[in-house]
């Protein structure tokens, strides 16, 4: 496998985009891929005695087979669960892609793969005129899209579909996460998604134990396939 990387977005905040990152993460360490994880930003941070942590980068580097020192995995950490413009501008600093950059980079150099897990939704801004969508760019990475199953959902995937390709980035695929056990008509919102978007990279159920990975074998191997 080259080295490559792939943008993990989402419909939402708290579609389950950690889930999956760290799921693949598992699934890839485990089919004896050198893989890395990022989570370039992050808010909502807690305080620890090693300083500013996430629980996204934690979780996610609790799964990856190379190690990573936490601010090249994390660079930018906020502790207020806000978006991250904001966290940023109240913390005076500017989220800066070049960073960005060049922390990939590191990963790049010591990975077969890398697992960038973004923040909020495709278009969540970083700065007054920077989102999410532009670390995808500057990484130069395919994106993959986690689409939390409830109502709603369908107008979230396809906004956020149209605007990845209008960005010309380059889509790896979508994952139906079942967030919403009870949801109604769930097959018929799944087909409806893969009759536009293309058959999912994995289906994730309704999990009982939230701590419980999903396993994303098959979704690593399709990708191990591409690449
Ligand atoms: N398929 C599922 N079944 C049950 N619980 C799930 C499922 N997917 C996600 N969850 C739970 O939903 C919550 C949000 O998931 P997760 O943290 O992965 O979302 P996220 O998109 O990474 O959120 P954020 O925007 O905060 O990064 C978590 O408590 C997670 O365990
Ligand atoms: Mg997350």
């Amino acid at each position: 496998m080259n080295a490559r990387g792939y943008f993990v977005t989402g419909t939402d905040t708290g579609v389950g985009k950690t889930l999956f990152s760290a799921a693949l993460t598992r699934a890839l360490a485990r089919s004896g891929v050198r893989v890395a994880v990022m989570k370039p930003v992050a808010s909502g941070a807690v305080r620890t005695a090693d300083g500013l942590r996430s629980e996204d980068a934690l979780a996610l580097m609790a799964e990856a087979s190379v190690t990573a020192p936490y601010e090249t995995v994390n660079p930018y950490c906020f502790p207020p669960p806000i978006s991250p413009h904001i966290a940023a501008a109240q913390a005076n600093l500017q989220i800066d892609l070049d960073v960005l950059r060049a922390r990939y980079a590191e990963l790049v150099a010591t990975a077969d793969c890398v697992i960038v897990e973004g923040a909020g939704g495709w278009l969540a801004p970083i700065t007054t005129t920077e989102s999410m969508a532009d670390i995808a760019r500057v990484l130069a990475v395919p994106v993959i899209l986690v689409v939390g199953m409830r109502l709603g959902c369908l107008n979230h995937a396809l906004l956020t579909y149209e605007s990845i390709a209008a960005r010309a980035a380059n889509f790896a695929g979508w994952v139906a996460n079942g967030v919403d056990p009870a949801m109604e008509c769930a097959a018929e919102n799944r087909r409806t998604l893969c009759a536009r978007l293309g058959e999912p990279l994995a289906q994730i159920p309704a999990l009982e134990r939230a701590d419980a990975l999903p396993d994303l074998s098959a979704a690593a191997a399709r990708l191990l396939l591409r690449s």
